[in-house]
């Protein structure tokens, strides 16, 4: 699904113009991941795949997509870590699983520049998995630096930072359950805690006591 353009949804505040907007609603996301789930059953037919998340950022996709997957499968996580120059990264937490001789689906949360999920791809393909495929829920296109094989993406959007639903700003927000952009970095650093506001105390919210 391609986002034609980040259309503030919601978050008028008189003449207050927010450097943050909502771009993928909650039902947008729930409903998309369904579609995802019910491609990945058919693809898997008959098969018994692992879904290896990265993270933090995978897992409230992880959480909605494997519930949406109507076929037997396992669930085991990884993290990584960055280091020197070029996108270079190590594993920093493996599996507890062997990838052997299994289906892997790796679990992304968003595929910027595609370094990342490169070397990630390499490094999995030399356990001699069954099959390797990805699922990310953002890709960057226009972003890319690398080409990497992306079998599921779920929404496709520009070049602007994003937040919620798994995605972090220093290590906050990952706990939204609807994605914003950010279109002013610098205002919103000003004051990030009032998206927290924008974002969990709506009205109807049965949680907005
Ligand atoms: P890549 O190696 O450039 O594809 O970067 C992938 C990683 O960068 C993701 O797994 C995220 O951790 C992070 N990242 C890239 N874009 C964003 C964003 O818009 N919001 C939050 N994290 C991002």
């Amino acid at each position: 699904m391609h986002l034609p353009g980040l259309a503030p949804i919601g978050i008028g505040c008189g003449e207050m113009i927010e450097p943050v907007v909502e771009v993928i609603p909650e039902p947008a996301l729930q409903s998309r991941i369904g579609e995802l789930g019910a491609q990945i059953t058919a693809d898997y037919e008959g098969k018994s795949p692992i879904l290896v998340a990265v993270l933090h950022g995978a897992l409230p996709f992880l959480a909605d997509l494997s519930r949406a997957i109507r076929a037997e499968l396992d669930i085991d996580f990884l993290a990584l870590s960055r280091f020197g120059e070029g996108g270079r990264v190590r594993i920093a937490m493996d599996t507890l699983s062997s990838l052997e001789g299994r289906h892997v689906i790796i679990i992304e949360d968003i595929v910027d520049t595609g370094l990342t999920l490169n070397v990630l791809r390499r490094m999995i393909e030399m356990r001699e998995v069954a099959s390797l495929a990805t699922a990310t829920l953002i890709d960057k296109s226009s972003r890319r630096l690398v080409e990497t094989p992306l079998e599921y993406r779920g929404f496709e959007i520009g070049d602007e930072f994003l937040l919620g639903y798994g995605m972090d700003w220093e290590g906050l927000f990952r706990n939204l359950p609807s994605i914003w952009a950010v279109l002013d970095l610098a205002a919103f650093a000003e004051n990030p805690a009032r998206l927290h506001g924008l974002a969990l105390n709506r009205p109807g919210d049965s949680l907005n006591t």
